[in-house]
């Protein structure tokens, strides 16, 4: 499958998708605190992206026979992605919370996650978080043009593997634009100098899932959560990013919101 290169009008407009995917990620993080369920962040979630104008691209999305429940995906500790929201599951101080916020503006697709803690947590997934999002920049890094898809997959791997921890393969990051899912795929492990040459004008979702255990997974009975087999913490940063012939621009950069007045 070729990989779609976006021209200046499909770029403006992933622009455009790609910020309102960060600003509602970044408005959920201040609200992450112990004694809230993930409902709760679902619906702010829902409300934000409702609010900035845009559609949730997870909202019915299908799969198989199934279709996504929510507007956000929220995973809790050895959950690993795709966890689905609810007003039974509370947060509480030590644990990690991972929101995936994608939405759909005027035809295009912003795609965007990370994993934040909730109150103090131990020092090793401390570092689960760090080398995670380290390993995001890594691989975000090597989205030059004349570079192929490996190099993302091999910087990322290297740097979780380094650190003692595994990724996830049975997900992997993708194309995006007017899918969510479009080519090429990009695992999180691989070889330097393998798949598909980078060229000006794609949009990558750059995601690396990581286990602090063994990478295995399996798929709960709801049909949707994702959670490490071993029941070890798991994170994941995400990013839609554009390459261009100056380098990998990150697109999912939360903008302004001005300040709530009350009253
Ligand atoms: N960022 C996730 C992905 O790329 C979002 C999936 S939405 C869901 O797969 F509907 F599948 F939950
Ligand atoms: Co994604």
């Amino acid at each position: 499958m070729t990989i779609p290169l976006k021209n200046k009008e499909g770029i403006a407009r992933m622009r455009e998708a790609c910020a309102i995917a960060a600003t509602v990620l970044d408005q959920l993080k201040p609200l992450v605190r112990p004694g809230i369920t993930t409902q709760d962040l679902e619906e702010a979630g829902r409300d934000w992206i409702a609010r900035l104008g845009a559609r949730s691209a997870c909202y019915g999305y299908q799969h198989g026979s199934r279709r996504y429940p929510a507007h956000t995906c929220i995973s809790v500790n050895d959950e690993v992605v795709h966890g689905i929201p609810s007003f039974r599951r509370v947060l509480r101080d030590g644990d990690i919370v991972s929101l995936d916020i994608v939405v759909e503006h005027d035809g295009y697709i912003g795609d965007n996650a990370f994993t934040v803690p909730v109150g103090s947590i131990s020092s090793e997934v401390g570092k689960l978080l760090r080398v995670t999002r380290e390993a995001l920049d890594l691989g975000i890094k090597q989205a030059q043009v004349g570079n192929r898809i490996g190099d993302i997959s091999a910087a990322v791997q290297a740097h979780v593997e380094a650190n003692g921890f595994s990724v996830v393969r049975d997900m992997v990051g993708h194309g995006v634009g007017v899918s969510m899912h479009e080519p090429p795929e990009i695992p999180n492990f691989g070889r330097k100098g393998t798949g598909d040459k980078i060229k000006p004008g794609m949009t990558l979702a750059i995601e690396p899932m990581v286990n602090l255990g063994g990478y295995k997974t399996k798929t709960l009975s709801d049909g949707w959560t994702v959670v490490a087999a071993d029941g070890s913490p798991s994170a994941h940063f995400e990013h839609t990013v554009l390459t261009t012939d100056h380098g990998p621009e990150i697109l999912t950069i939360p903008r302004p919101v001005a300040a709530q007045v009350s009253s």
